[in-house]
């Protein structure tokens, strides 16, 4: 088999259907663009060259996967200004391919198409035959047909180019093939655009092929989903399912315990431990890891984080670039902003906000507090409705909170300051200064009671 290999990714349709002013290969599947997945799997083919070929709205589509120097294989971009076909789409790539390699061709807009299923038909071209890729489909409509004469593929015709007897094939053209650069430079040479379409079809080098007595391969893939294309919002939605179905039913295989594989959302890479459990509307998007044991429960958002063994993350929680330690128990209803650091056996409880604030083990913030550019030690427990004043309207201040510290109830902690190791901090106290340690902390007020005190009434006409 072959090493060296060109990849040719077309990229330059319009994706009309989309009614979208993003361009269609930018669109998301899983939270990445549908071009982020083809460029995926072409990269795990290890190719020696990797050309895009973009038309519509292509410096965005540049932009966004220019991955600079250090890319091993960095992309070559070709033009291709007019959308004539995509034989002459494969033309502008021409000047990127190396002669003594394969290309193989993928489509932008393919995005599910396993590693296995290329791999496959790359090794079945070699270096000398042409390999396509096709699919038996109940309804054909709008494909290329796969014409075979004596068994054996003799051409494809486009479904507007297609008679009756040729539209009843359900033998389709995915659009993915592998040919010898060579035969590949010749053929686009003698595509003509005489057709329904009046396009330049890369499907004509089919013919050319047969013509020239070049061997022709062809391999389908195991399920059809990976030959499907984006087109319109309905097909991209449609993907999305099939591809989180797929990535719940690896999750299970693996022993985690999902609560309904149908009602889970992965836009990045999720990392379970033994005995996981996650139950019904989560989504985790970028990489996230649950380690052994640790549980999230239901519509839980977690955005670049780690979970430790034995961690709870309950209902409703929003978690982003956090680090979450073992045994501790997540909300629910809480919300960890980046920067969150928290030990083990922490409780971070209902409506507590966390920014950029670390906890030592075993530290409490149970209920409706926002702890924000705050260190705060061991054994630590912070009352409900407790506030860290970080921000004097230009610039964020620290809080330090030393282990064994409580704070009480409704208390404002105005940064930068320091709260003593085992300080008590009575309910309601404004805390501006440093305090001591072990010291009880309070502002001094006093309590008026007026007897007899009479409520306004409300006055009548
Ligand atoms: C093409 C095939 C058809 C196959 C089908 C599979 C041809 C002539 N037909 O048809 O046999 O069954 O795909 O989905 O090849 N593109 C360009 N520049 C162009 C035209 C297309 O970059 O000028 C890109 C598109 O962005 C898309 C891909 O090529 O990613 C396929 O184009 P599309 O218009 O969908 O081709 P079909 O007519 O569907
Ligand atoms: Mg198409």
């Amino acid at each position: 088999m072959t090493t060296a290999l060109n990849i040719v990714v077309l990229a330059a349709g319009r994706g009309k259907r989309m009614h979208s002013d993003l361009p269609k290969v930018l669109h998301a599947l899983a939270g990445r663009p549908l071009l982020g997945h083809v460029l995926d799997t072409a990269r795990s083919l290890a190719p020696s060259r990797l050309t895009v070929v973009i038309g519509h709205g292509g410096e965005r589509v540049r932009a966004a996967f220019d991955g600079g120097a250090g890319d091993p294989v960095p992309i070559r971009w070709a033009t291709q200004a007019e959308q004539l076909g995509t034989g002459h789409a494969v033309m502008q790539a021409l000047p990127e391919l190396d002669d003594a390699a394969p290309t193989l061709v993928l489509y932008g807009d393919v995005p599910l198409t396993r590693l296995a299923t290329l791999q496959r038909l790359v090794a079945l071209a070699g270096d000398s035959k042409l390999a396509i890729l096709t699919a038996h489909l109940g309804d054909p409509t709008g494909y290329g047909r796969i014409v075979r004469e004596g068994g054996s593929i003799a051409r494809i015709v486009e479904h507007k180019d297609a008679s009756p007897e040729e539209r009843a094939i359900a033998e389709i053209n995915t659009g993915v093939l592998v040919l010898p650069t060579p035969f590949l430079r010749r053929a686009l040479a003698a595509l003509r655009n005489d057709n329904a379409q009046g396009e330049y079809y890369l499907t004509d080098v089919i013919g050319i092929a047969v013509a020239e007595g070049l061997a022709i391969e062809s391999t389908q893939p195991d399920d059809n989903w990976e030959i499907e294309g984006v087109n319109s919002r309905v097909q991209l939605a449609t993907l999305e399912r099939v591809h989180q179905h797929n990535l719940a039913a690896d999750l299970l295989e693996r022993g985690v315990a999902l609560a309904d594989p149908a009602r889970i959302d992965i836009r990045g890479t999720l990392v379970c431990g033994r005995d996981v459990f996650i139950d019904v509307g989560c989504v985790f998007e970028g990489a996230v890891s649950l380690a052994d044991g640790a549980r999230v429960g239901p519509y839980a958002v977690l955005r670049n984080v780690t979970v430790g063994a034995g961690t709870r993350v309950d209902a409703f929680c929003h978690l982003e670039d956090a680090a979450v330690g073992a045994s501790a128990v997540i909300g629910p209803y809480a919300r960890l902003r980046p920067g969150t650091r928290l030990s083990d056996e922490v409780h971070i409880g209902n409506f507590v906000e966390v920014k950029n604030g670390q906890f030592g083990r075993g530290s409490k913030a149970n209920h409706l507090s926002y702890v924000g550019d705050a260190t705060v030690g061991e054994r630590v427990n912070i009352g409900a409705g407790t506030i860290t004043c970080n921000y004097d309207g230009a610039n964020k201040h620290r809080t330090v909170i030393e282990d064994d510290v409580h704070i009480g109830s409704d208390t404002q902690l105005v940064a930068p300051v320091v709260v003593g190791a085992g300080a008590t901090v009575a309910a309601g106290t404004t805390v501006w200064r440093d305090t001591p340690a072990n010291a009880l902390i309070l502002n001094g007020k006093t309590q008026v009671a007026r007897e007899g005190w009479q409520r306004p009434v409300k006055k009548k006409g």
